[in-house]
C-alpha cells in the first residue's frame, strides 16, 4: 500500500507539475525538442486510456451503437462486418428461395450466424444473449 499511496500523492503530482505545459496556446509554439520528448509518455498513456475507453464503452449496448457509427465515419475506420462466416469468398452474398418450394411456411436467417443461412436455425439466441442485440429471422408464410 506505501508504494501506491506514495505514486498517487507524490509521485504522480509532482510529474504533472513537472510537465513544460504552456500557459498559452502560442507557448506550444515554443516548446523545444526536450519538452517534447518530457510530453511524449504523458501523451501515450492520456491518447491510449482514452482509446481503450472508447472501444470499451462500443461495445456496450446501450451507447454503444452510437460509438460504433460515430467511429464509422472516421476516414478510413470500416464499421464492423455483419457476415463473418457465410459464403466469404462471395463479394455479395444473395440467396433465392423459390416460392413454390415453401411448403407452409419459411423461416429466414436475418443475424448471419445460421448454419443453415439463408434459413434461420435458433443461433440469434446465442448471439442475442451474448450481445445484448434483438435480432430474429423473418418468417415467410403461405396462404392456404
Ligand atoms: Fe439467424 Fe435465426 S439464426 S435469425
Amino acid at each position: 500500500m506505501q508504494v501506491i499511496n506514495t505514486l498517487v500523492r507524490e509521485s504522480l503530482p509532482n510529474y504533472l507539475t513537472n510537465l513544460p505545459i504552456p500557459d498559452t496556446l502560442m507557448g506550444w509554439f515554443h516548446l523545444g525538442l526536450g519538452d517534447w520528448m518530457k510530453l511524449i509518455p504523458f501523451g501515450v498513456a492520456v491518447g491510449g486510456l482514452s482509446y481503450l475507453t472508447v472501444q470499451g464503452l462500443a461495445q456496450t449496448p446501450v451507447v454503444g451503437p452510437v460509438i460504433q457509427e460515430k467511429l464509422a465515419c472516421i476516414v478510413g475506420k470500416k464499421a464492423n462486418r455483419v457476415n463473418c462466416q457465410v459464403k466469404m469468398d462471395c463479394p455479395k452474398v444473395v440467396d433465392m428461395v423459390d416460392i413454390e418450394d415453401i411448403s407452409e411456411k419459411a423461416v429466414l436467417c436475418r443475424c448471419w450466424k445460421s448454419k443453415k443461412f439463408p434459413y434461420c436455425d435458433g443461433s440469434h439466441a446465442k448471439h442475442n444473449n451474448e450481445t445484448g442485440d434483438n435480432v430474429g429471422p423473418v418468417i415467410v408464410k403461405k396462404n392456404n
